[in-house]
Order: structure tokens, then C-alpha cells, then sequence
């Protein structure tokens, strides 16, 4: 096969890149626990790793397949979605800003907040809902990194990646996307001008719900990548070579739950949308939603699995609701094969901007019918 024809993304996440183990012809890669690796005697290391938490095996091909997947120069892996978090804030100077939504994920934003508290950074928290106000949050020359998620978590409004770009680089910034919840399957985030995706591994790369990790993707290789992988060592919070195989093998089904995933919300979004029970149904594959103009033009294969309802009759209700579900997991987290709801206010604390009547959904892989029958259930008991 030349280069002319290269396979799609899908074959090419569903085989981790052609992978076939040199030693072994394994086409699943074998599980290397050492965390040290010997020297010769002419003291020079045998193979390409010195000590696990610089590098090692499990990693090299877990992120070969993860830069692939989002199409950067590199990729690398750590031991939560937070510890990669971490790491990007922590390329900051005492003195730059940073611009982020002022709805989004929750544990990102506090850490914003205290380091904004505590270290110096400036923080400015813009409306998702006003399509200037990233625009005007970013101040050139100062702002050093602008932080978005699209679509935002838990309302899952859309936010124009291409213009955030444009807008963070006029001021000098960088973007940073936060893909966890769009996945590249369906938002090309790099190709329209981050030059930083971040992924929280525990969620739809990994799928299953049994592994916690930390994804990062480059552009470029910059002084600021070369930092962030210097933070990794030195900062310690790396991936266990058991999670980074884990992690491989869950990504080579990425298309195929997400896809799944994907249609089932819009059936759902669909048939709650009129719901006597509700208010309202937050998804972005609805034409009711505001910004289902730009999830068309960003999205390109699925609006994703995740969707909120807001019910009628505020937070009791919501609460009431959730409790009723057979099939439906009273759990937090997203992105896993089986379906979550959780009253999201309760989960995020006092900072929450959430509405109290607001259920949050992750679509598994189940049968849509039966999910949306234990819907109909729960809003039936909860009225
Ligand atoms: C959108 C988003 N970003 C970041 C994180 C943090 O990732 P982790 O829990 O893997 O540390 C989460 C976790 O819920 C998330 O949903």
C-alpha cells in the first residue's frame, strides 16, 4: 500500500497503527512491567528506555496511536486526565492569564481558580453563550493559553474552534482543546488550529470504565511540548504500563462505541425532546439547540453521546428521576459502554453553574430502545 492510498483513521485506530510486535509477531502488544532497563558493558543502554517513568514500551505504542488518531506530532500519556491538566498550567509564568469558558468541566476549573488564587495566574472565565466573548477575554501579550471544551460540559453548548484559534493566536496564546467529550472521531480539533488537545483517557478512548488516564497532543514540537514532557518526568504522574495496555485496547473500538453512542443520543434527544416532563433537551444534534449551526460544521461524524435534560419541577424532581432508573447507572464519569445519568449540580459543589434541574447522560452501547424506555419509566414515576 503507498502512501496515496492510505487506510482511513477507523482501520488504522481499529489495527493501533498496524501493530505487530518485532519480537513475536504478536499483534497484541506484550505487557513489559520493568521499570529499569540494563546497560551493556560498554554501559551504553541495550534498547531505547533507561527507567519507566522517562519512557517505556507500553507507552511508545499507546501514544504513536493516540498522535495518529488526532494527527499530531506526538502524543503523551499520563496517569489521569488531571495530571495532564496539570502539566499544561504548569508551562505558566507567574503573571500570564489564562481565558477558559465559564461553564465547563469542573475539576479544570477549580484548578484555574487556585491557581489563580494562589500562584499568580490571571484567570478570565467567558460566556460560551456570547460568540464575542472569548474574543474579549483573551489579552494580548498576556494571555498565554486559552482553554476551551466544545462542546462544553454539562450543557454542551458549541464553541467555534477554528475562531478561538484565530482569536488566541492574534494575542500571542496557544489553544488548548479539551476533546474528551468531542473525541476526534467526529471534531478534527488540531487540523482547525489548537495547537494542544487534551483527552481525559478515562473516557472514550479507553471506553470500559476500568481505567483512569491522561492523554496530550501536539501540533508542534515546541519548547512548550518539550516542557510538558520534562513536567511529566519530573512531576511523576504517569500511566502504569497495565493502564496503557488497557488504554490501547480499548481505543481500537473508539469508532465503533462512539458511533454507536453518537446515534442513540440523537434518537433519545429526539424522542424526549417534546417531553411533558421536561423543559427542555440539551443536545447539540438538535436543531433547537443553540449551537447546532456550529456542531454541523464541526462535528462531522456524530454529535456525541452525551446530553442533558432539563425536568420540570426543579431539583427534587431531577433527583426523583434519576433514582427511578433500571438501566440507567446512578454514577458519575462519561464516554464507557454502559449508560450514566447523574444530577450534576450535586456532583460539582458550590461553584457549580449548573441549574439544579439538570440530568447529565452518557450514552453507552446498549439497545436504544431499552435506554429510552427506562427514560420513559423514570420521568413517568418522577411526575
Ligand atoms: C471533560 C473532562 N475533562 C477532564 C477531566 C479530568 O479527567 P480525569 O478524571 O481522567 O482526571 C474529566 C473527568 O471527568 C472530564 O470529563
Amino acid at each position: 500500500m503507498t502512501d496515496t492510498d492510505k487506510p482511513t483513521l477507523e482501520t488504522r485506530i481499529a489495527q493501533a497503527c498496524h501493530y505487530i510486535d518485532a519480537a513475536t509477531g504478536g499483534i497484541s502488544p506484550p505487557l513489559q512491567l520493568s521499570t529499569t532497563y540494563a546497560r551493556g558493558a560498554d554501559y551504553e543502554y541495550l534498547g531505547d528506555y533507561g527507567y519507566s517513568r522517562g519512557g517505556n514500551p507500553s507507552w511508545s505504542v499507546l501514544e504513536k496511536v493516540c498522535a495518529e488518531l488526532d494527527g499530531g506530532i506526538g502524543a503523551l500519556c499520563f496517569a489521569s486526565g488531571m495530571a495532564a491538566v496539570c502539566a499544561v498550567f504548569e508551562t505558566l509564568e507567574a503573571g500570564q492569564h489564562v481565558a477558559a469558558p465559564r461553564v465547563m468541566y469542573h475539576g479544570t476549573q477549580d484548578w484555574l481558580r487556585h491557581l489563580a488564587e494562589n500562584r499568580s495566574i490571571g484567570l478570565t472565565l467567558f460566556d460560551t453563550a456570547d460568540p464575542n466573548a472569548l474574543e474579549q477575554a483573551v489579552q494580548p501579550g498576556k494571555t498565554a493559553i486559552v482553554w476551551i471544551e466544545s462542546p462544553v460540559n454539562p450543557t454542551w453548548e458549541l464553541i467555534d474552534i477554528a475562531a478561538a484559534a484565530d482569536a488566541a493566536h492574534r494575542a500571542g496564546a496557544a489553544l488548548v482543546v479539551d476533546a474528551t467529550v468531542s473525541t476526534p472521531v467526529t471534531t478534527r480539533a488540531l487540523e482547525l488550529g489548537a495547537d494542544l488537545v487534551f483527552h481525559s483517557a478515562t473516557k472514550y478512548l479507553n471506553g470500559h470504565s476500568d481505567v483512569v488516564g491522561g492523554m496530550l497532543v501536539s501540533a508542534a514540537d515546541d519548547d512548550r511540548w518539550q516542557r510538558i514532557k520534562w513536567l511529566r518526568t519530573y512531576m511523576g504522574g504517569v500511566l502504569g504500563p497495565f493502564e496503557a495496555w488497557l488504554l490501547l485496547r480499548g481505543m481500537r473500538t473508539l469508532f465503533l462505541r462512539f458511533e454507536k453512542a453518537s446515534a442513540s443520543a440523537l434518537e433519545i434527544a429526539r424522542h424526549f425532546e417534546k417531553h411533558p416532563g421536561l423543559e427542555r433537551v440539551l443536545y447539540p444534534g438538535l436543531a433547537s439547540h443553540p449551537g447546532h449551526d456550529i456542531a454541523r460544521r464541526q462535528m462531522s461524524n456524530g454529535f456525541g453521546g452525551m446530553l442533558s435534560l432539563l425536568v420540570k419541577g426543579g431539583g427534587d424532581a431531577a433527583r426523583r428521576i434519576a433514582g427511578n432508573t433500571r438501566l440507567f447507572v446512578r454514577a458519575t464519569s462519561l464516554g464507557g459502554v454502559e449508560s450514566l445519568i447523574e444530577h450534576r449540580a450535586a456532583v460539582e459543589g458550590p461553584h457549580s453553574a449548573v441549574p439544579q434541574n439538570l440530568l447529565r447522560l452518557s450514552i453507552g452501547i446498549e439497545n436504544c430502545r431499552d435506554l429510552i424506555d427506562d427514560l420513559e419509566q423514570s420521568l413517568g414515576k418522577g411526575q
